[in-house]
């Protein structure tokens, strides 16, 4: 038989990011960067402007009021003489306090300014070239879906733009950079897509296709498979749904590796909570239920094209919790991948049953490092608010996730596992139950939850990302609405430190 072949049914538009030592000809705007000095708003000499535009341009800026404050956009006319209509200015606020994170917020600004803009040149790089490039790729990414009116060309996000800089000391940071925001934007197209097309078959033959172009190895069980291998969580949630639930596997394994990451992460396609059924305010918003495995795959596919020395696996679990007749119910008992039984006291308590099976599984390889993710409660909103993801584990590599991803800027903040909470985990049925049925601490309960499937000694992280993997409020920076990649540029960074331990 022909295998059926999926694809996404639609990507975002972003826009094309070239490094060169000069603006090209045709450019139509210039992106510069404004800085808050003690004086008023300082424009620094670049390639771009000569003195004599510096001086004019700077005075049409101050006579409009701009300041240079961070994020500020201001256009103005460009000189007659420049070659391009407009000068764009961004501000980037007090240059003593400038840092990446404000760099790429106020790229991010900036790009979004950009609307209707052929091909833009811009030296924001010179502050920053990575953070730059991040701040304006993500920034300007815009997703359409199935939408069939069409976007105004003045509402089109810019099409090229092209960082103004040294060619050869800046391209391993610009090169590095675009892979790591395409990997961004790579999750965000993910977890964005409509569970009508994104499945758990159709997710792993998308997830297929682009690992192998990748150079990755990859391995599917589909649920013939996992009945045969015990994979009891995954198969308990997914068989509520009339489309099966799969083990999607990613390896990149470069000869030379001296270190492993094992990452996994939760790819429920869509969470209705199943026979504990949700609430119907805001459910359409469970199709990010995915938001962690996508965020993993994008980091092992971008990690591939970076060739980075470490052995890398993502284990990711996929499954659709329905509610119906062949549903889980509470008070049911599985027995998970690897023979810990779980009692079912809630079906919305789904994450955490596929992540057993999925952790299991990928410490058999005995990694160096496990890191997991997940959308896996709302009382991680409760606890830290929607933008800070929570992160527990082992002390040291739960400090310093939490650490990177502040560095970053998806920020992280490390809690603890409650030693109180091993009662409430206790099941008159099963080894553990997988809900508390408590107000109080359910993100921690959940940690705990998962603690039981890690074995002893293994260093390993929990991130759950319920609130920051999914904007539901107003863009700001380089972060848009609805799906937003986190926490993919924490895990290349973290990444990019193992690579540099192994050597
Ligand atoms: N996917 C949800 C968590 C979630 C909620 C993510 C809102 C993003 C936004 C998860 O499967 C879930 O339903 N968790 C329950 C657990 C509870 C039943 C113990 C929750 O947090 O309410
Ligand atoms: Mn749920
Ligand atoms: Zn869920």
């Amino acid at each position: 038989m022909a295998k059926t072949s999926f694809a996404l049914p639609a990507r975002c538009t972003t826009p094309q990011l070239k490094l060169s030592k000069k603006a090209p000809k045709s450019t139509d705007v210039y992106l510069v960067p404004l800085l808050a000095g003690e004086d008023g708003p300082e424009l620094p000499a670049s390639e771009l402007l000569d003195d004599a535009a510096l001086r004019h341009v700077l005075s049409s800026l101050t006579a409009v009021g701009a300041t240079g404050r961070a994020c500020e956009v201001t256009r103005v006319a460009a000189p007659e003489d420049l070659g391009v209509a407009q000068v764009i200015a961004v501000g980037l606020g007090d240059p003593e306090e400038l840092t990446d994170e404000t760099l790429r917020q106020a790229a991010g600004t900036a790009a979004r300014a950009l609307t209707g803009v052929k091909t833009a040149a811009t030296t924001l790089g010179v502050f920053g070239l990575a953070a730059a490039v991040e701040g304006i790729a993500l920034g300007a990414y815009r997703y359409r879906g199935l939408r069939s009116d069409e976007e105004k060309k003045s509402a089109a996000p810019v099409a090229t733009v092209v960082f103004v800089g040294d060619t050869k000391s800046g391209k391993a940071e610009f090169e590095t950079a675009r892979t790591s925001a395409e990997a961004v934007i790579f999750a965000r197209d993910l977890v964005n897509t409509p569970s009508s097309h994104l499945y758990p078959e159709s997710y792993a033959a998308i997830l297929t296709a682009e690992a192998e172009e990748a150079g990755l190895e990859v391995e599917v069980l589909d649920e013939k498979a996992l009945k045969k291998q015990g994979f009891g969580g995954i198969l308990a949630v997914g068989q509520g749904s009339s489309r099966g639930p799969r083990l999607v596997r990613l390896t990149w394994n470069p000869g030379k590796a001296k270190k492993s990451v094992a990452f996994v992460g939760k790819g429920i396609t869509f969470d209705t909570g199943g026979i504990s059924l949700k609430p119907g305010a805001k459910m359409e918003d469970m199709i990010s239920d995915m938001g962690g495995s996508a965020a993993v795959a994008a980091t092992v596919i971008a990690a591939a094209k970076l060739k980075l020395p470490v052995k890398i696996t993502a284990t990711l679990p996929l499954a659709e919790n329905m509610p119906s007749g062949t549903a889980q119910r509470p008070g049911d008992v599985i027995t998970h991948y690897g023979g810990i039984t779980s009692e079912i006291i809630n079906t919305d308590a789904e994450g955490r049953l596929v992540l057993a099976d999925a952790i299991a599984r990928a410490c058999e390889d005995k990694p160096d490092y496990l890191v997991e993710t997940a959308t896996l409660t709302g009382a991680q909103m409760v606890a830290l608010g929607t933008r800070t993801s929570g992160v527990m584990g082992s002390d040291e590599l739960r400090d310093r996730i939490a650490e990177l991803g502040r560095t970053v800027g998806e920020p992280a903040w490390a809690m603890p596992l409650l030693e109180e909470q091993e009662e409430e985990l206790k099941s008159p049925v099963a080894d553990i139950r997988n809900s508390h049925n408590s107000r109080f601490g359910g993100m921690l309960f959940a940690g705990l939850y998962l603690s039981k499937f890690v074995p002893e000694g293994q260093e390993w992280a929990h991130v759950d990302i319920a609130g920051p993997s999914f904007n539901g409020g107003g863009v700001s920076g380089y972060t848009n609405k609805r799906a937003t990649g986190v926490p993919v540029r924490t895990f290349l960074a973290l990444l990019a430190e193992v690579a540099a331990e192994g050597r």
